[in-house]
């Protein structure tokens, strides 16, 4: 199943707290962007990425590339404010014919599987959109104010994941009626799921964690070093 994938890497890493780009940050002698786009350069169902960066980083990740030789990176998009919009601007750039399969990745997330990746890629082409997921853990409580408001049953929530993935037509509709109705999802899902468009969950790993705060890094690095042995 091939597929093109939009690698997102324009964020600040404002939660990590390091004072720059999470993305950026070594794990294990390379950078997370590194271990993220090497899943997707070494697959060969993916025919091309777009990286979504920052324009003050271009010349960091223009190298960072061009030294890691990851030649599957055609293009460089500049990012926007927020991620949604950093996305946006990724799809504007995919040059191919609209019934293809897109996904969209975190670049935060190095721990993605060829196999999470296919599975997902699969789904998109037969139902139009689907998603990796994981059963939460948690009991999550709906609150204001730190007033519980109710609970919600576990049985029935997912925690979204990327790669999610898209019949092009679909998401790039999604993103275009969100910018006419201001609709801000924490995910690209929700823009399509805003349309009526089903969307398919594919049950994916704990593993392909998002590197989001401190503590993130100490799992990361403990996932690479059992690699290892
Ligand atoms: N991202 C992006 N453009 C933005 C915001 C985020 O491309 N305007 C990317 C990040 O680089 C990251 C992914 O989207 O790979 C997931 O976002 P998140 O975990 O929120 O990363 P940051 O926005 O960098 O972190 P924070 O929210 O803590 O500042
Ligand atoms: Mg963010």
């Amino acid at each position: 199943m091939d597929y093109q994938v939009v690698v997102l890497a324009a964020g600040q890493g404002r939660r990590m707290g390091t004072g720059g780009n999470k993305v950026l940050l070594d794990l294990a002698g390379d950078p997370v962007i590194i271990h993220t786009l090497r899943v997707f350069e070494t697959d060969p169902s993916c025919t091309g990425i777009v990286l979504v960066i920052r324009k003050d980083e271009r010349e960091q990740f223009l190298n960072l590339i061009e030294g890691y030789h990851l030649k599957k990176v055609r293009k460089f998009v500049e990012g926007g404010k927020e991620r949604q919009e950093s996305v946006r601007y990724g799809l504007a750039a995919i040059e191919t014919d609209q019934k293809s399969t897109v996904l969209i990745h975190d670049g935060a997330r190095p721990f993605v599987t060829r196999q999470g990746i296919t599975r997902v890629a699969e789904a998109a082409a037969e139902y139009g959109a689907a998603l990796l997921a994981v059963p939460v853990k948690d009991t999550i409580k709906e609150a204001t104010h730190f007033s519980v408001k109710r609970t919600l049953e576990r049985k029935s929530l997912w925690a979204a994941q990327t790669p999610q993935a898209f019949r092009l037509s679909v998401i790039r509709r999604a993103h275009q009626e969100s910018v006419e109705t201001h609709f801000v999802g924490t995910d690209d899902a929700s823009l399509v799921e805003q349309m009526g468009v089903p969307v398919k969950i594919v049950e994916g790993s704990y593993r392909n964690i998002k590197l989001t705060t401190p503590e993130d890094l100490v799992i990361a690095q403990i996932f690479l070093e059992r690699e290892e042995e």
